[in-house]
C-alpha cells in the first residue's frame, strides 16, 4: 500500500473534528477554493469579502458543489478588512484563520499604490490584531514570490530575498515583517505562504489585471487577443490551486515550534516559459476549439514591475509542512481546461 501522505492523514483528522475556521477573501480565487474543501471536509466556515475583486458567483458555485448540509456550516459576512471592526467580528470563536484578503496585481499596485497599501498592510494589520485578540490557535497568510524582487538567485530559497520591485511587492513584505514582530512582541505565532503564480478554477479572466493563465484561456475560447509582454522567455513557477489550498491546510494545523513563525514557498518547483505556457494552454483549448490551433501571441514590451525568472525551492514546505504537491503545470492545466471550457464557451 502507498504511503499516506501528510494532507491525506489531515483530511482523514479533519473529517473527525469540527473546527471553525475564518477565510478572509473567501469570494475571490484562492479563497472559495479554500472554502469549497473545507466544506467538503464538513469543518465550520465564516468568510469576509466586500466583493472588490471576488464575486456572489464564486460562492454560488462552492454552495453547488457541496451538500446542503456542508453549506449551512457557512457564515458569510460582508465586510472589509480595513474596517478593524469586521476584522474582530469575523474572528470571534475561530481557531484557524486562513487570511487571503488583498488587492493582488503588480500593474494595480503601481496605478494605486495607496489602495494596495490601504489592502494590504492596513488590512493586514487589523487582522493580525483581530486575530491575536481573538486568541486563535494559527493565522496562515496569503505571502507572495514578488518578496523575492531582484534577487537573482534561482531557485528562490525562503531566507535570500532582494529588494522588492512594486508596491505591492513591498505591501506582501510588509506583511511579512508585521507577522514576524507579532511573534516577537506578542507571542503570536503564524504562518506566511508565499505563493508563486497560482491558478485553477474560478480566477477571474477578465479585467485589467486577470493573471495569464485566465486571460489565455479566455482569449483562446472567445477569440480575443493574446498578448505576451517581452520575448516570452519570462519563466514562472505555475502551481495549480489543489496545491496552495493542501499548503494552507498543512500550515493551519501545523504544531512542531520549528513549522511555526516561518514563511514557506507555495509552488511545484518546476518553471515554464510564457511561450511554452502559450502552447501548453493552445493543445488544451483545441481539443474543443480546433481552430485554436492557428492562435499566434502578439509580443509587446516587457511590464513595470514583473520579475524576469522565477522558480522555488519547495524544499522547506516539504520538510516542515510535509507539503507534496499533487498536481504538475500539465495536470493543472487539464483541471483548469475543463472548468474554463464548460464556463467561458459562449
Ligand atoms: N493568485 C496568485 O497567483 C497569487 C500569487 C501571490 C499571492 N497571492 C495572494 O493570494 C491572495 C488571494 O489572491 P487571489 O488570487 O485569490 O485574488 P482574488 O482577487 O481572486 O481574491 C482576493 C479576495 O479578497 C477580497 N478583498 C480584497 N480586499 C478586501 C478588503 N479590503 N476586505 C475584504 N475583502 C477584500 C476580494 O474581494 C477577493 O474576493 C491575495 O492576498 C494575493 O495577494 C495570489
Amino acid at each position: 500500500m502507498a504511503d499516506v501522505t501528510a494532507y491525506e492523514k489531515l483530511q482523514e483528522d479533519l473529517q473527525g473534528t469540527q473546527s471553525r475556521w475564518l477565510i478572509t477573501g473567501v469570494a475571490g480565487f484562492i479563497g472559495s477554493n479554500l472554502l469549497e474543501t473545507l466544506l467538503r471536509l464538513d469543518q465550520k466556515v465564516v468568510g469576509l469579502d466586500n466583493f472588490s475583486t471576488g464575486f456572489q458567483h464564486n460562492l454560488d458555485e462552492v454552495q453547488g458543489l457541496v451538500s446542503e448540509q456542508q453549506w449551512q456550516n457557512f457564515t458569510f459576512i460582508e465586510g472589509d478588512i480595513r474596517n478593524p471592526g469586521d476584522c474582530s467580528a469575523a474572528c470571534a470563536k475561530v481557531d484557524y484563520v486562513l487570511h487571503q484578503a488583498a488587492l493582488g496585481s503588480v500593474p494595480r499596485s503601481i496605478e494605486d499604490p495607496a489602495l494596495t497599501n490601504a489592502n494590504n498592510i492596513t488590512g493586514f494589520l487589523n487582522m493580525l490584531i483581530a486575530a491575536r485578540d481573538a486568541g486563535v490557535r494559527r493565522f496562515v497568510y496569503a505571502a507572495s514570490s514578488s518578496t523575492y524582487g531582484d534577487h537573482p538567485d534561482l531557485p528562490k530559497v525562503e531566507d535570500k530575498i532582494g529588494n522588492p520591485l512594486s508596491p505591492y511587492a513591498v505591501t506582501k513584505l510588509v506583511d511579512e515583517l508585521y507577522a514576524k514582530v507579532f511573534a516577537r512582541t506578542y507571542g503570536f505565532k503564524t504562518i506566511g505562504l508565499r505563493y508563486f503564480n497560482i491558478f485553477g478554477r474560478r480566477q477571474d479572466p477578465d479585467g485589467a489585471y486577470a493573471a495569464v493563465i485566465p486571460k489565455w484561456f479566455a482569449g483562446m475560447i472567445q477569440g480575443k487577443e493574446l498578448f505576451i509582454n517581452g520575448d516570452g522567455s519570462t519563466s514562472r513557477d505555475f502551481c495549480y490551486i489543489d496545491n496552495c489550498v493542501q499548503a494552507n491546510l498543512l500550515a493551519a494545523v501545523a504544531e512542531e515550534d520549528a513549522a511555526v513563525d516561518q514563511v514557506y514557498n507555495v509552488a511545484f518547483g518546476e518553471r515554464t516559459s510564457l511561450n511554452d505556457l502559450f502552447g501548453l494552454i493552445r493543445s488544451r483549448v483545441q481539443i474543443s476549439y480546433p481552430e485554436a490551433a492557428d492562435l499566434q501571441p502578439e509580443y509587446r514590451d516587457f511590464r513595470a514591475g514583473d520579475v524576469l525568472h522565477s522558480l522555488a525551492d519547495i524544499g522547506k514546505a516539504r520538510t516542515l509542512l510535509g507539503y507534496e504537491p499533487k498536481y504538475s503545470i500539465e495536470t493543472g492545466l487539464d483541471e483548469a481546461a475543463g472548468w474554463y471550457l464548460s464556463h467561458l464557451a459562449g
